[in-house]
């Protein structure tokens, strides 16, 4: 037993001088490959020319330094919000209550607007195409009125069909707006329509939240001067013209289109004037002038003056 004591000592003994051996062989293996591993790196440093060094060197410098600019970067953010929250303070939140639109009170209208598209046939296709625009202009300004009106396009076909199925095939899901085929006097009772055309001897001067007022639906650039004003006669209904000339002399004819009428009532059940919604809505090439002011202008031009 005492034997193999002495035995089972020596070969320990034996074991730890062999890991030893292995150990130094291990790093000087290590040593070689790290140095060989410069070797190349040398090597390779030394194919490369002197530019391309320099560039080496600078883009592992710029490596390094990412982590840097990144910290500076968020630094620089830091202090810019912080520079906004105190310029904010200083106004007493002024800036911020400055920059948010103000919430506007939207109060549907009862009143009625119609859109009469019967006249499809006698349009050219330029002008079909003008119409659709002019229609999805009335929709779009209803949509964001403080007051949209109950919006109804009647006999819708034809042409002016086919392009609003070729061009805005978004149409079908139009909100609040009642799209038919019929004509509108099948839509509505005949003693509450009011068609509107330049035509008419009678002037507008309030609407009438009961009514149900009708717009031409028709670029017709005068071609069927006086097609409106006949077709409410024929039928018997009620017709006037916007009160225009009472407020507002122009430059051109007193003829609207028809996304200019739409507004125009739009403006007025907001403003509650027609100058201001004529104002508001006609363009400045109509040369519109207000019928006061152009008294005025007219007696200064005739003052003989001091
Ligand atoms: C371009 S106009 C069509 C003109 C067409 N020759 C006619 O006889 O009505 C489009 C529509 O806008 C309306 N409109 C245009 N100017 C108007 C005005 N001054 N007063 C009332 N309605 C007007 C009419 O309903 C008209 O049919």
């Amino acid at each position: 037993m005492a034997d193999d004591g002495v035995r089972g000592e020596a070969s320990a003994q034996q074991e730890k001088e062999k890991e030893k051996e292995n150990g130094a062989n291990r790093s000087s293996q290590e040593t070689e490959t790290e140095s060989s591993k410069n070797g190349d790196n040398a090597a390779e440093n030394q194919t490369l020319s002197k530019r391309q060094q320099k560039k080496l060197l600078k883009q592992q410098k710029w490596e390094e330094e990412r982590e840097l600019r990144k910290q500076k970067r968020k630094e620089r953010k830091q202090q810019r919000r912080l520079q906004r929250h105190n310029h904010q303070e200083e106004q007493g939140g002024e800036a911020q209550h400055v920059r948010k639109r103000p919430r506007r009170e939207v109060t549907p209208s009862s009143l009625r607007l119609v859109v009469d598209c019967s006249f499809d046939s006698l349009m050219l296709t330029k002008d079909v195409q003008k119409l659709h625009k002019q229609i999805q202009r009335c929709y779009a300004e209803n949509r964001r009125a403080l007051h949209p009106v109950q919006v109804y396009l009647t006999s819708l076909g034809g042409q002016l069909k086919q392009s609003m199925d070729e061009k805005d095939k978004g149409w079908v899901n139009w909100k609040d707006i009642s799209i038919k085929t019929e004509h509108y006097s099948e839509v509505v009772a005949k003693e509450e329509l009011v068609y509107l055309t330049s035509d008419s001897p009678n002037v507008l001067e309030e609407l009438d939240h009961k009514k149900a007022y009708v717009i031409g639906g028709l670029v017709d650039h005068n071609h069927h001067k006086g097609i409106t004003f006949e077709r409410a006669k024929e039928l018997g209904i009620h017709h006037a013209q916007l009160p225009l000339s009472s407020f507002v002399k122009m430059n051109s004819r007193k003829v609207l289109a028809v996304n200019h009428v739409f507004e125009i009532i739009l403006a007025y059940l907001e403003k509650g004037s027609w100058q201001e919604a004529f104002f508001t809505v006609l363009p400045q090439r109509k040369g519109a002038v207000a019928v006061d002011q152009e008294k005025e202008e007219e007696e200064s031009d005739s003052d003989p003056g001091p």
